[in-house]
């Protein structure tokens, strides 16, 4: 049986469920996996009442465990530079690091990668994107024959519960309320809502996929605060539901790398991942297109993706840094991409006003697949639904702000839709 000592660093949420995990699945880890993994020392700053370590060493300064006889450092603190001065250290005294951080990552990822591989050591990280659903093996390895043309995905299981409670009729505000109840949720919720934890795990499989830089030149992200259950009323209507899609996609020689809310038609597979679920698609050439879905986040599902990194280095006699060193593409200025989009207009119900808005539409050359008037609102408002053709994204800036500046036209938005 391989043997590794580990060191595990932070003792929270995920560090208690991998103790916790590798103690009640140690027979099961042991025979799946011919591995013996020992935690030889923690490096907690406080104790955790949720969990007694029983006789394992403490450290109270966590940079401490790396002066003990370990294999691996397993970094669970969280953050960026407290967390990559740890990274760094350890690499730099040869011991191997498994991170579940993808903030650091994001940040400093080219910087730890590189000096991982000047010391010939490993940073491994499957648990940074989806907790254990295995997205970061699944590209470094699985696909290593194919080339990969996009990923899409459903990264951040907060947004994913709230759109989805929104599609069965509640309102932003008390879904979010209740995913904080819930646990699903931050008291401050900013990160997950306005798109940035998923814009750090596109951004991490954008560099594993196609060797974009960490961190990346800025990218577009926007969050799901202004989606309105009414928008999900009218997609539906269409054939679409809303979802927040991360996407990194080969476009000719260029990559295409954004975070937003999106239109997908309503009985993809996409669409069909409810709740917490976190989903991926990842089109390929030699397997066509590949599902993959799973729990996001959380003790287990996070404490079964870095068992998977410690198994790997058991097993592995290479003496190179996991992340590829894959040729660097440019990403594509967002503005220049292309898209279709669902316009939600609320505008005064006089006569002239629909040609007043389409006449902004047609002064761009923006063709209109499809516009339809709803039932009037209070106040002689009437909502107008318009489906656009492709057309580019930055006419698209230009013409909210326009529509936005009519004296008759009360509130206005747009949601892209991602087309197969
Ligand atoms: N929770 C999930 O479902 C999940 C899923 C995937 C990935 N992750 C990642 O896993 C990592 C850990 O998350 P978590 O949920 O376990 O966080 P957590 O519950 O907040 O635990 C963090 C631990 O690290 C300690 N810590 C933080 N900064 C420190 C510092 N500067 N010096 C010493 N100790 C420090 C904290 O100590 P104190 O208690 O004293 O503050 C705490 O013990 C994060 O990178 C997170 O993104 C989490």
């Amino acid at each position: 049986m391989k043997k590794l000592k580990i060191g595990i660093c932070g003792w929270g949420n995920v560090a208690t469920g991998l103790y916790k995990t590798l103690e009640d699945n140690r027979i099961q880890i042991e025979s799946n996996s011919n591995t013996q993994i020992d935690i030889v020392v923690i490096g907690a700053r406080r104790d955790n009442p949720k969990c007694d370590p029983k006789n394992i060493t403490i450290e109270r300064d966590i940079f401490d465990v790396l002066n003990h006889d370990i294999d691996v450092l397993v970094e669970l603190i969280g953050g960026v530079e407290v967390a990559r001065e740890l990274i760094l250290k350890s690499v730099n005294k040869g011991i191997n690091v498994v991170t579940a951080n993808k903030a650091v990552l994001f940040h400093h990822g080219d910087e730890i990668f590189e000096k991982a591989n000047l010391n010939n050591v490993k940073v491994l990280f499957e648990s940074s994107v989806c907790a254990g659903t295995p997205i970061i093996k699944l590209l470094t390895e699985e696909l290593s024959a194919n080339k990969v043309t996009k990923i899409a995905g459903m990264l951040n299981g907060t947004s994913n519960f709230i759109l989805s409670n929104m599609e069965e009729g509640s309102d932003f505000k008390p879904t979010l309320e209740l995913a904080q109840k819930e646990g699903y949720a931050e008291p401050d919720p900013t990160f997950d809502i306005e798109g940035l934890d998923a814009a750090h795990k596109i951004g991490i499989l954008s560099s594993l996929a196609f060797g974009t830089p960490l961190p990346p030149n800025d990218f577009y992200i926007e969050g799901i605060s202004n989606i309105k259950k009414i928008d999900f009323k009218y997609a539906k209507e269409m054939g679409y539901t809303v979802k927040h899609l991360a996407v990194t996609k080969l476009n000719e020689d260029q990559i295409e790398l954004r975070a937003h809310p999106v239109l997908i038609k309503i009985n993809s597979y996409l669409a069909n991942l409810k709740s917490v679920r976190n989903g991926i698609e990842v089109e390929t050439d030699l397997l066509g297109t590949l599902h993959i879905a799973g729990s996001g986040a959380g003790q287990e599902s996070t404490a079964s993706g870095v068992i998977s990194d410690l198994v790997h280095l058991a097993n592995s006699n290479d003496n190179f840094s996991e992340k590829n060193s894959k040729s660097k593409n440019k990403l594509i200025n967002f503005l220049s991409l292309s898209f279709q989009y669902y316009f939600y207009i609320e505008a005064e119900d006089v006569p002239g006003v629909m040609a007043l808005i389409t006449s902004q539409f047609a002064k761009k050359k923006i063709g209109i697949e499809s516009i339809v008037q709803k039932e009037n609102l209070k106040n002689n408002m009437v909502p107008i639904v318009i489906i656009t053709d492709l057309f580019v994204e930055k006419d698209h800036k230009d013409l909210l702000q326009t529509l936005k500046k009519l004296d008759s036209v009360d509130a206005v938005r747009s949601i892209r839709i991602e087309l197969d």
